[in-house]
């Protein structure tokens, strides 16, 4: 149980370390809880609908292609309905792929000659969705057949977190951190988790992460300049996957501008609210002068793309549509069409750390779900659609 007792503490930085260690004590348990027993995250299983959706085809082509067995069957068939997991699905594109007269059309992914893409969610006000964004922009991408690399560029670990690896918990590997740091780093290659989603590698980010911040400070003007770190941590693994997600700290601190230098393209979640509206424009206001700074050492930096995401989008709420419709005015299409709506099942599932596609639509009221995942698809549909852009599709 709990300890609820009130905190004695005899100086600030006891008081302050009880409350760590008691929070502490309240994380892990609650983690232990959420995926007992074995405290491991598994993706849930695929009805037959929902992967024919995925596929882009019919259930009676599905269908088809087992009884012609042109498709394997999935392991698990339930009363006569089969049930498809991420890895069976990722399997199925494979095989569609190979016989398709249409390239791309079940593996989206590069092309040779197509560049990776690198996307960096950021903005400094925090809570402005940019991890849950994140979250679900990887798990879109990975089950739509793209090879997704996550990396969390934010020491809090959100992303880290959303991909099943509890840094609270035990958790020994490389992160991020490892590949940045000055001192003796090691290859990208050893920093980067498979996780428990097919299609979606990651590279974790702990607490120690935040030295980067210092140790940058100290090592300023020596070796690789620290805003091409990422970047050449990215280009070792590149061939391995099609697009890279980064979350980012609330912050523009060395960490975001690493990320903003190694990215292709740049979102910006946006929560529509004035606070929200003034500290956005105060932050892209700083990213001009520090992308700036960056040019001034003749680096020539060029982005397929800089647009606004809304988040938590209250269609209900006139003030804060308001501020959707005056960044719309502003910017055009630089402001992503569809908009993360607001929504108790994107929240209930954050509270366990997962996304809306790792909730069954059985498990909620179907309405509500079904309004969360079509944001979410709609958001990730847009997105897509501009990676394909870049790559002149
Ligand atoms: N569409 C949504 N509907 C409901 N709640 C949401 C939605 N998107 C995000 N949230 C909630 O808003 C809070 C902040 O989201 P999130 O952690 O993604 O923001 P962030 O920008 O990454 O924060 P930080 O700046 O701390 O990194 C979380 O509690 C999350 O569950
Ligand atoms: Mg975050």
């Amino acid at each position: 149980m709990f300890q609820t007792a009130p905190i004695e503490a005899a100086s600030q930085s006891e008081l302050t370390s009880q409350i760590a260690a008691r929070l502490h004590t309240a994380l892990t348990t609650h983690l232990q809880q959420a995926y007992a027993p074995d405290q491991r995250k598994n993706l849930r299983l695929f009805s037959a609908t929902e992967t024919a959706d995925l596929l882009g085809v019919t259930g009676q082509f599905l269908r088809k292609c087992h009884s012609d067995g042109s498709l394997p069957e999935p392991e698990v068939i339930k009363n006569g309905r089969r049930f498809y997991s991420g890895e069976e699905i990722l399997q199925a594109r494979h095989f569609l792929e190979a016989s398709s007269r249409k390239p791309g059309k079940y593996l989206p992914g590069r092309r040779e000659g197509d560049k990776l893409q690198v996307i960096q969610l950021m903005n400094f006000k925090g809570g402005s969705a940019k991890s849950t964004s994140a979250i679900h922009l990887c798990h879109y991408l990975a089950l739509n057949g793209y090879r997704v690399l996550a990396i969390d560029l934010d020491p809090q670990g959100s992303l880290t977190g959303f991909c099943g690896i509890q840094t609270e918990l035990e958790f020994e590997g490389a992160s991020i951190y490892d590949a940045l740091r000055y001192d003796d780093p090691v290859p990208m290659s050893e920093a980067i988790v498979e996780t428990y989603f097919p299609g979606l590698h990651l590279t974790p980010a702990r607490l120690v992460l935040s030295e980067f911040e210092t140790e940058t400070a100290v090592n300023a003007g020596r070796g690789v300049a620290f805003f091409e770190k990422l970047s050449l941590a990215i280009q070792s693994v590149e061939g391995d996957y099609d697009v890279v997600v980064i979350d980012s700290p609330p912050a523009l601190g060395f960490l975001t501008l690493t990320g903003l230098y190694a990215a292709t393209s740049v979102i910006v979640p946006m929560t529509p609210s004035m606070l929200d509206l003034a500290s956005t424009q105060q932050f892209v206001e700083m990213t001009s002068a520090y992308l700036g700074v960056i040019e001034d050492t003749g680096v020539k930096l060029d982005h397929d793309f800089f647009s606004f995401l809304i988040t938590r989008d209250d269609p209900s709420d006139i003030p804060s549509q308001q501020i959707v419709s005056l960044m719309r005015a502003l910017f055009q299409d630089r402001v992503v069409g569809a908009t993360g709506l607001r929504s108790t099942a994107i929240g209930d599932a954050s509270m366990l750390k997962m996304s809306i596609y790792e909730v069954a639509r059985s498990e909620m009221t179907r309405s509500t779900y079904d309004r969360a995942k079509n944001s979410m698809d709609a958001v990730g549909a847009e997105i897509a659609g501009m990676l394909q852009q870049a790559w002149g599709r």
